[in-house]
């Protein structure tokens, strides 16, 4: 007999004689002459109740049975005379499987985050980080679903690299040398004879793409070595970067717009059981987030706007901000929470606090960035139309102190066919804080990298 999945037989909700189920018993309630099993299979929220009759063979051991136990079981789906459940299912076969001690960590009571970070290889089993994880999935798919309808294609840009794209410095090195070889890491006796890295953006990969193909993006794992222990940082994140030939400023921050609100509205259908134990145990005011992100216009300003109505609106932030700082996480999400209560996307910020990429404005001092704050995160996006001049390019990489022949490459698309181009980054994990209204990154990772932190 095949394993049916919970979901599916909860989904079509009709009594069937004969179905198999695998899963874990969640809790179990002992009645005179039979107990009730509720089973989970990771498939979907919702457990299934199973009614283990006291005549079957391995009754005693059933009753024995912890919380965590994996078990087979098949039977007759019924409909429930009981309350709280359409179906259930009457056990004429348990097998046991693997059997949980009392010593398992995960016992009904509800436990902290903080807690279940030092069990990350078993928090999945929870209901919460079920459906988180269940949620990252399910957005992973939307998010190519989404470029795929747009008729984007799907370029894979390296992971190990040679050059720096943001210019922040973060890098992780590459070496196979050992850390006493005589031989200095990033020369001849090293792997690659030159300084690798992992990539902090497949930015500069995917504007080659585009110049090529059109419209492209990059959907994978990036690397900062940014010591910002926050709630909002990871040392290894995942990134969504689309990036279109013959597109400008503004059809970037039209596109970003879209794209976030078709994410949402996919999850708002395809996802709602578990958005809804989000909205009900986590953030009460989700629900009407997501709305406001599924149904609302965002709302776009120039920085130096941002700027202004930051210093007009009497609040004593930490860090000040005049034109040429940039915006701090508590500026972005005054913007986004108090001010606006709904996405703002920033743009044409100042030069001097943006990568070398940004195209330069005729103001000679603004480019055209442009980054989407949301409540409670704050940057959630950033991007910018690119420079496709290229004596301008060169100008603006001599400002930033960079050398122009590692970057060969990049500036030869601007010496054959350049084009106008524009593309942003969508931090992925800072998404599924937004949809689920987790507050620290490290809660939508199902194995967190952050400064000191390498478990599991
Ligand atoms: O603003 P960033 O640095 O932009 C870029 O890397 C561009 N090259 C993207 C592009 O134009 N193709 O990063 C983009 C987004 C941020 O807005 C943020 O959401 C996320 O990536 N991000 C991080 N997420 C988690 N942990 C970190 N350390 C992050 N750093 C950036
Ligand atoms: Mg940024």
């Amino acid at each position: 007999m095949k394993r049916e999945k919970i979901k599916t037989l909860l989904a079509a909700a009709v009594p069937q004689p004969q179905v198999l189920v695998k899963g874990w018993l969640r809790t179990r309630r002992d009645a005179k002459t039979f107990s009730f099993i509720e089973l989970n299979d990771g498939s979907c929220l919702e457990n299934l109740q199973v009614i283990a009759d006291s005549a079957l063979a391995n009754y005693g051991e059933i009753m024995a049975l912890g919380t965590g136990s994996a078990l087979a079981v098949s039977g007759s789906l019924e409909t429930s005379q009981g309350k709280g459940q359409l179906l259930e299912l009457r056990a004429e076969v348990i097998t046991i499987i693997g059997k949980s001690p009392e010593t398992y960590p995960l016992q009904k009571k509800r436990h902290t985050d903080e807690y279940l970070r030092t069990l990350a290889h078993l928090r999945p089993r929870t209901n919460k980080y079920g459906a988180a994880f269940r949620i990252r999935s399910e957005l992973s798919f939307a998010i190519h679903q989404f470029f795929r309808e747009q008729g984007f294609f799907y370029i894979h840009t390296p992971i190990i690299t040679g050059s720096d794209c943001e210019g922040a410095g973060e890098m992780f090195r590459v070496t196979t040398l050992d850390p006493f070889s005589p031989h200095p890491v990033g020369t001849g006796e090293d792997f690659f004879a030159t300084d690798a890295k992992l990539t902090v953006s497949g930015q500069l990969s995917a504007e080659l793409f585009a110049l090529a193909l059109g419209d492209v993006y990059t959907f994978g794992p990036t690397f900062r070595a940014e010591n910002s222990n926050t709630r909002r940082h990871a040392a290894e994140f995942w990134m969504v970067e689309p990036e279109m030939a013959f597109c400008d400023l503004d059809g970037n921050m039209d596109l970003s717009e879209t794209f976030i609100r078709s994410l949402v509205t996919h999850l708002l259908t395809h996802s709602a059981e578990d958005i809804a134990l989000f909205t009900k145990f986590v953030a009460p005011s989700l629900a009407s987030t997501l709305d406001t992100l599924a149904t609302q216009p965002y709302e776009r300003i120039p920085y130096a706007e941002a700027v202004a109505i930051l210093n007009r609106s009497g609040k004593r932030f930490s860090f000040d901000i005049s034109f040429g700082k940039d915006l701090q996480s508590e500026h972005e999400r005054y913007l986004a929470e108090t001010h606006f209560k709904r996405p703002v996307i920033v743009y044409n910020y100042p030069k001097t606090i943006k990568p070398f990429y940004m195209r330069l404005n005729d103001d000679e001092k603004t480019v055209a960035a442009m980054d989407m704050l949301v409540p409670n995160i704050g940057e959630i996006i950033g991007g910018s139309q690119r420079e496709e001049r290229l004596s301008v390019l060169e100008a603006r990489m001599a400002d930033a102190n960079l050398p122009r022949e590692p970057y060969w490459w990049y500036l030869d698309s601007r010496r054959y066919g350049s084009a106008p181009h524009s593309g942003f980054g969508l931090g992925f994990e800072r998404m599924l804080m937004l949809v689920t209204g987790i507050q620290n990154i490290r809660d939508v990772i199902p194995f967190p990298r952050t400064p000191k932190g390498l478990d599991f």
